[in-house]
């Protein structure tokens, strides 16, 4: 889940634009403009972190910290002091009365990032160590489409960080798309290696100490498998043992793993769908997308159309009329879709130039909606 991060400052400009720059990086901001208003937030909210200013009228942010520290209920809120004093007797004050961090101001944008997210991963590895003990195997989701372009990739990375909000479970979303990979790019890491680097090991040394060394730990709380978005990484595909064995051992590694498999039934595909808990065909409302996805779903499903391991997902991407409706594509596909996404163009875009999934974008939008209803059909017993 996105981070809640309070920022306490008797300034509103200062309130307000650390408030946006924090909101951009998809975190939930919530502002407090006195020491008094800021106890009373902690203790309503709970925010994961509290931004704060040292000097303000009524309390001041020291010893807003040490009444903190001193109940068991906040002890572990993790603290930054924010603040024009930059005197060391100031900092160390600052960390006498229990702070993590501390920043002077003014400062860059860049680094007040940085040292929320430093802090906030300190603090998410220390949580996250139980579940990530490598004996307990996790559920693995599958999520593919008879051809590329129509939303795989998104419909992973959104729903992992909906699961994680929803579950409080820990996720790993893995691109396994050697060559193809779209994921790192959706989050802004521009050249993930990841994928590339267990490909290059043997099936033996693939294990999930090795794989845990590849994640990413991204804001949202999801750890990231990347694949490299080298072209000719693409030759890897073949690779087939060793893809199935990264699509085994990751489930090792949290309590929902969740794959992009691409709009390809390569052979190593083939195989991994088969030990999949739940598999996700993403479709689009196109006669011959919907022709291509009953061809692929005769192959998973077998003969049981009613199999609840098989979610089919419906993505409208364009704002068109002439698009089959959803009566027609459940006819020709010869089974129920379980969620439609509404074409959300713009925020497809923007999420794209922000590098900010579309959930964290728009945390209150149909689209989260959406993503929701998936998250809890995927999450449902199987029938
Ligand atoms: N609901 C939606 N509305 C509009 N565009 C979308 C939607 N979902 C995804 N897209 C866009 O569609 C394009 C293809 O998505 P992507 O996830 O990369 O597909 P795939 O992995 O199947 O190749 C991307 O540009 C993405 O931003
Ligand atoms: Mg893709």
């Amino acid at each position: 889940m996105a981070e809640k991060i309070l920022v306490v400052d008797d300034d509103l400009d200062t309130l307000r634009l650390v408030g946006l720059m924090l909101e951009r990086q998809g975190y939930r901001i919530m502002a407090a403009s006195s020491g008094q208003q800021a106890l009373s937030m902690i203790y309503s909210e709970r925010p994961d972190l509290v931004l704060l200013d040292l000097m303000m009228p009524d309390m001041d942010g020291i010893e807003v910290a040490r009444r903190l520290r001193s109940s068991p209920e906040t002890e572990d809120i993790l603290i930054i002091m924010f603040t024009a004093k930059s005197q060391i007797e100031d900092k160390l004050e600052g960390f006498d009365a229990g702070a993590d961090d501390y920043l002077t101001k003014p400062t860059q944008p860049r680094e007040l990032i940085a040292h929320v997210k430093a802090v906030l991963k300190r603090r998410g590895s220390r949580q996250a160590a139980p579940s990530r003990e490598f004996h307990e195997q996790g559920k693995l989701v599958g999520i593919l489409a008879a051809k590329g372009g129509v939303g795989v990739s998104t419909l992973a990375v959104n729903l992992g960080i909906v699961m994680h909000q929803e579950t409080k479970r820990s996720v790993v979303v893995g691109d396994l798309r050697p060559g193809c990979g779209t994921i790192g790019l959706e989050v802004g890491v521009t050249n993930p290696l990841g994928l590339s680097k267990l490909l290059a090991l043997s099936v033996d040394e693939i294990t999930p100490q090795a794989i845990h060394r590849e994640l990413f730990d991204h804001h949202s709380g999801v750890q990231f498998l990347f694949s490299s978005a080298q072209p000719l990484d693409a030759r890897l595909v073949t690779s087939t043992d060793q893809l199935v064995a990264v699509a085994r051992q990751i489930t090792y590694l949290a309590n929902f793993s969740i794959l992009d498999l691409g709009g390809e039934l390569t052979p190593a595909v083939e195989k991994i769908v088969q030990f999949c808990d739940r598999l996700v065909v993403v479709t689009e409302p196109v006669p011959q997308s919907v022709y291509q996805t009953r061809l692929l779903l005769d192959f998973l499903g077998g003969k049981d159309t009613t199999s609840r391991r098989v979610l089919v997902a419906l993505v409208n991407r364009l704002r068109a009329g002439m698009q089959l409706s959803l009566g027609q594509v459940q006819d020709q596909l010869g089974r129920d879709v379980s969620v439609i996404f509404t074409a959300a163009p713009e925020l497809a875009y923007q999420s794209q130039v922000s590098t900010t999934p579309m959930v964290l974008r728009q945390a209150d939008g149909v689209t989260m909606q959406q993503f929701t209803t998936l998250a809890g059909r995927v999450i449902g017993k199987p029938g």
